[in-house]
C-alpha cells in the first residue's frame, strides 16, 4: 500500500483523456494496486473522491466515499470505465472542491439526477442512479477522466470562486455538506 503524489492544477496529467480499462485487466495485480492506493490517498487527504489522473495515472478510475445516505453505512464505490447519462433536465448547484485545485472551491451546476454504469474493482458491471451532491460528485470524478476540472464550469467566477476560509466565513455554513475535497 502507498500514498500517492496528487497532482495539481497544472499538471497536464490533468488534462489528458484517460485510457479505458481493459476489462480483463481489472483483476490484474497493478490494477488492483491502483485501487488500493487510491483508497489510502483518498482518506490521506480527507477527500471524498479521487480519479486516476490525480495520481498520475491516466486510465478510467475513480474512488468514492459513499456517505450520502444517512440511513445507510458509508461504504466504498470503485468505479471503472464509468459513463454517465442525465436522467433530468433540472439543474443543482454545489460548492465542489479538489484535491487537484487545494484551497479553494467553486459554485457548480450540473443535472441533478444521473445514471451510471461503469465495472467495480471485481469486474462485476454496476448501474445505478445518482441524485443531488452525489450526483455532483459522481460528475466532478468522471469529469477527471476527460480532463475536465470543476473551475472549468464555475458559472460566475465573481461570486462562485473562492479559498476554503473565506468560502465558510462569507458564503455557507461550515456544516455543509460539501465541504469536502474531491
Ligand atoms: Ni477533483
Amino acid at each position: 500500500m502507498a500514498i500517492r503524489k496528487v497532482a495539481l492544477m497544472g499538471n497536464p496529467i490533468l488534462r489528458k483523456k484517460a485510457a479505458p480499462i481493459p476489462v480483463e485487466a481489472i483483476q490484474t495485480e497493478a490494477v488492483q494496486q491502483l485501487v488500493v492506493d487510491m483508497v489510502e490517498t483518498m482518506h490521506e487527504y480527507d477527500g471524498q473522491g479521487l480519479a486516476a489522473p490525480q495520481v498520475h495515472e491516466s486510465v478510467q478510475m475513480v474512488v468514492m466515499l459513499w456517505n450520502f445516505d444517512p440511513e445507510a453505512e458509508p461504504e466504498l464505490k470503485v468505479l471503472i470505465n464509468p459513463k454517465i447519462k442525465p436522467l433530468t433536465e433540472k439543474a443543482s448547484s454545489y460548492w465542489e472542491g479538489c484535491l487537484s485545485v487545494p484551497g479553494l472551491r467553486g459554485l457548480v451546476s450540473r443535472p441533478n439526477r444521473i445514471s451510471v454504469e461503469a465495472y467495480d474493482q471485481n469486474a462485476k458491471p454496476l448501474k445505478f442512479e445518482a441524485e443531488g451532491f452525489a450526483a455532483t460528485v459522481v460528475q466532478h470524478e468522471c469529469d477527471h477522466l476527460e480532463g475536465t476540472l470543476y473551475v472549468d464550469r464555475i458559472q460566475d467566477l465573481t461570486s462562485g470562486f473562492a479559498f476554503n476560509r473565506e468560502h465558510s466565513r462569507y458564503l455557507v455554513s461550515p456544516e455543509d455538506p460539501t465541504n469536502e475535497d474531491e
